[in-house]
């Protein structure tokens, strides 16, 4: 479907409300889409490991599984160089948000408007267009978390969080000096050798399992995988644990509330202890649902909580919604989820998205210039995309479709973990955002693989998990596929 003179904007009520859904516009869009995956080579097949050789010539590229013809892909399905076509429920790390070559994207840079805004990339924190105020208020403060009136763009998820924690700690500083907004000339010079008072000791809290980028700030609050710090310098900066639920949730109701209690009691604790060794939390960052450690869940009642003790001990809380946010979980922000009675301090985001950014507070918008700042702050032709993204997002209700598409995979899934217990358990999640557990890693990597050979491609995350991360168009048809050759691998295993 092609929509042509895009000025609609997203109004929260609209993304909200339980609109009935008409996917006729959904069902033309992807009229090109096949109907099935079709393999025909082994996976990885012949050109696939070739091209894999000449760019392992250039840099370290074993992390690559797959190379796209993205000439050739549509929809929900990824075309790889050898012609196989799969059945996408990964997304690229669930950053495709409307899926592969939507006719409302392609046509976004007919417009030679457009086009200029494409080709003039901008420094936008000190020459942006002379429309840019109106396509921020347009676009991202459109679909903006109730309560953040203020939105700064960026690079990417790590870069969203690293500059979301330099806003914590530029509000941290302001409050200890008491409003006073010049700086000392002790701190002028002492932060240029990264000595206290101008470099003082801070920090922000992470948990267990969470993965928030991998830039340096970003990297001390990653707690998923050694692999991703190893060797590298960190920050000083407490961890807490994260709930590890026992499924179904309906049945382990006691259990569950007692490892909330058990985590909130160490967050408390670990704030207390950080305070004394003279290295105060600032701030927290947490995710609504930690992805990368493995899809765990915290529920309504923790992150409530955790958000009271935030409050109390004076410790901004970021949410991380860099993996959620963007419809998957059938809200546009998955902490909506939560019914928290105040806004959180931030909101971060990337990946569906398709720019970086955070919302914040506006006590959190530093005096200064230039200190949340780098040359190009987020690229404006990315909104262009994401202005297209949400108003399809709106037309189509890809939040019901979310939610429609997320029961079905999740009865069958849990079909699934009945006829195979012995391959599957704690399937979770919200929406089409799902998960379910493998018995072993190694058990876990073989049901991928095999799903891959079978025509779909699938995430892993932590030690057990395989995770759904579909784009928003994702119908029930297509959940039907990826159940029946899930069915079929679990069978061959
Ligand atoms: C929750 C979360 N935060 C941050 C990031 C980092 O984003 P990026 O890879 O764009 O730097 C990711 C990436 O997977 C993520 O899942």
């Amino acid at each position: 479907m092609l929509l042509r003179g895009v000025t609609t904007t997203l109004s929260r009520s609209c993304l909200r409300s339980p609109v009935s859904r008409d996917i006729r516009g959904l069902a033309t869009a992807l009229q090109q889409e096949p109907s099935h995956p079709d393999i025909k080579t082994a996976v990885p097949g012949p050109r696939t490991k070739e091209l894999l050789k000449e760019l392992n010539t250039i840099q370290q590229a074993d992390s690559v599984q797959l190379f796209a013809d993205y000439d050739k892909s549509i929809g929900n399905y990824f075309v790889d160089a050898d012609g196989n076509v799969f059945l996408d429920a990964f997304t690229q790390i669930s950053s495709v948000p409307i899926g592969y070559n939507h006719p409302h994207l392609l046509s976004a840079f007919n417009d030679e408007h457009n086009v200029k805004a494409l080709v003039n990339r901008p420094a936008l924190g000190v020459f942006p267009a002379i429309d840019w105020p109106e396509r921020l208020k347009r676009v991202l403060l459109s679909v903006a978390p109730a309560g953040l009136d203020n939105v700064a763009t960026m690079m990417c998820g790590s870069c969203s969080n690293e500059n979301a924690y330099k806003a914590v700690f530029m509000w941290y500083r302001g409050k200890q000096r008491g409003g006073r907004v010049d700086f000392t000339p002790e701190e002028m010079s002492s932060c240029m050798v990264n000595q206290a008072p101008g470099s003082p000791q801070m920090s922000i809290m992470s948990f267990e399992g969470g993965f928030h980028g991998r830039t340096f700030g970003a990297l001390s609050t990653t707690r998923s995988k050694p692999i991703h710090k190893l060797d590298c310098p960190a920050f000083d900066w407490p961890v807490a644990p994260f709930p590890r639920y026992k499924y179904p949730l309906d049945q382990f109701q006691r259990e569950n509330q007692q490892e909330d209690k058990r985590c909130l009691e160490q967050v408390a604790d670990i704030i207390e202890q950080y305070a004394k060794k003279n290295n105060p939390v600032a701030g927290m960052i947490v995710e609504p649902i930690q992805s990368e450690g493995g899809d765990h869940e915290g529920s309504p009642e923790f992150f409530q909580a955790l958000q009271r003790l935030c409050q109390e001990k004076g410790v901004a809380l970021i949410i991380d919604e860099v993996q959620t946010g963007c419809g998957p979980t059938g809200k546009m922000w998955c902490y909506e989820h939560f019914n928290l009675p105040t806004p959180p301090d931030f909101v971060t985001f990337s990946k569906k998205m398709l720019t970086g950014g955070f919302y914040f507070r506006s006590e959190f918008k530093p005096p200064h210039a230039y200190r949340i700042f780098n040359t190009w702050m987020g690229d404006p032709s990315k909104l262009i995309l994401l202005e297209r993204v949400l108003d399809v997002i709106k037309k189509e209700n890809l939040l019901g479709l979310a939610n429609e598409t997320g029961q079905v995979l999740r009865s069958g899934l849990l079909n699934l973990e009945k006829e195979f217990p012995h391959l599957m358990n704690s399937v979770r999640g919200r929406g089409t955002f799902l998960s379910f557990n493998a018995p072993k890693t190694d058990v876990r990597d073989k049901i991928i693989s095999k799903l891959k050979q079978n025509g779909v491609i699938g995430g892993a995350c932590g030690e057990l998990a395989i995770r759904l991360r579909p784009a928003l168009v994702f119908q029930p048809k297509h959940a039907e596929i990826y159940l029946d050759l899930l069915r079929k691998t679990l069978k061959e295993i």
